[in-house]
């Protein structure tokens, strides 16, 4: 601990990964110890070593509470945003920072978050209402049927499922804990048409049944959305469906 101002500051010792494709031939990391007073979060610590160590530091942000999804990454390990992360809420006085997992280094703490956008996109992520049946004015729906998408409506994107899942390290096709949380909001909706046929296109090993249920995406998600349920909800959803297609219950 140190004093300054009257305020009791610890501290830290940051390991930074750092890594530039075009430049480096592997990654290293670099040290810088600090000290910062008890509310000092993540994201405010880098932006003071990016302004006063090492202004080629890499990192995404952009909103700074929790709501644009730009500042995952891990720290310790766990997969978090850097801008709702205090560094007292960590256990000691070491803080490593890291990119998140499975996708490629674009430079430092920045991954090219091309295979999470493509996975999303995997299972169209708007709402497939009947086309020939277009309202006046809008669809409405009743506060029941909404309060039923409330859990799963606050995904703000930033991949901290996507990059904690064990199954995505290996089988990059996999469409992932973040996508199959959002397909299941979309056909909770009331005013979604699409139907169990089109879950039947996520009835593989790179859709539902990639999972092995290790709940690290739930674990990871800021915003407490609970993607393995959905993933269970889903399956079970897809099973009922199987088994009535099979005794001719429904076309
Ligand atoms: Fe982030 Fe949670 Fe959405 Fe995954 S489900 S992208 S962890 S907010
Ligand atoms: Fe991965 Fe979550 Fe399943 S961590 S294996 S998607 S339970």
């Amino acid at each position: 601990m140190s004093q300054k101002n009257g305020n009791t500051d610890t501290r830290y010792t940051f390991k930074i990964f750092r890594y530039n494709p075009d430049v480096d031939a592997q990654p290293y990391y670099d040290t810088f110890v600090k000290s910062y007073p008890r509310g000092t979060t993540v994201l405010e610590a880098l932006l003071n070593i990016q302004e006063t160590e090492d202004d080629g530091i890499a990192f995404r942000f952009s909103c700074r509470s929790a709501v644009c999804g730009s500042c995952g990454m891990l720290v310790n390990g766990a997969p978090v945003l850097a801008c709702r992360t205090q560094l007292a809420t960590l256990i000691g006085d070491q803080v490593l920072i890291e990119p998140l997992p499975n996708m490629d280094i674009v430079k430092d703490l920045v991954v090219d978050m091309k295979p999470f956008w493509e996975s999303y996109r995997r299972v169209e992520p708007w709402l497939h209402a009947d086309s020939g049946n277009e309202p006046e004015k809008e669809r409405l729906q009743s506060p029941d049927d909404l309060h039923k998408l409330d859990p799963y409506i606050n995904c703000i994107l930033c991949a901290c499922c996507y990059g904690s899942c064990p199954v995505l390290g290996m089988e990059e096709d996999y469409v992932g804990p973040a996508a199959i949380s959002k397909l299941f909001r979309f056909m909770q909706d009331s005013r979604d048409q699409r139907g169990e046929g089109f879950l039947a296109k996520f009835n593989n090993q790179r859709g539902l049944w990639a999972c092995h249920t290790i709940f690290r995406c739930i674990d990871a998600c800021p915003k407490d959305i609970r993607p393995t349920d959905t993933i269970e909800a889903l399956r079970r959803r897809l099973v009922a469906y199987r088994f009535k297609k099979f005794f001719r219950l429904v076309k």
